[in-house]
């Protein structure tokens, strides 16, 4: 098991630099399966004009989500919430 390092932490939590995916999909991400009462994401917007971080549009942004929501879900506790910041 290797064990990704926060960025940074307090004894009130841990910031974690990174994709997402990567660390939600690795040892991290398993650690975390069904402990997590709250997820709070603000991901990247399908933008026609790009951020300097890039985004997926269209198709692919919609592939992209779906392939996000399991990854996610999965981390809750049965009455855990994610809460998803969608610009309007
Ligand atoms: C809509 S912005 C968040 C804006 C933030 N809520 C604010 O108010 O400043 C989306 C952020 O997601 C990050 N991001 C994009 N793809 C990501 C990924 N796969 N994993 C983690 N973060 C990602 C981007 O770098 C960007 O900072």
């Amino acid at each position: 098991m290797t064990t990704i390092e926060p960025y940074t932490g307090t004894q009130l939590g841990k910031f974690y630099l990174g994709n997402c995916e990567e660390l939600l999909n690795g040892d991290l991400g398993r650690s975390l399966e069904g402990q997590v009462q709250l997820v709070f994401t603000s991901p990247p917007f399908p933008l026609n004009k790009k951020k300097r971080y890039g985004n997926h549009k269209g198709e692919d942004y919609l592939k992209w989500f779906a392939e996000l929501a399991p990854i996610l879900s999965r981390l809750l506790k049965p009455d855990g919430s994610i809460v998803i910041e969608l610009g309007v």
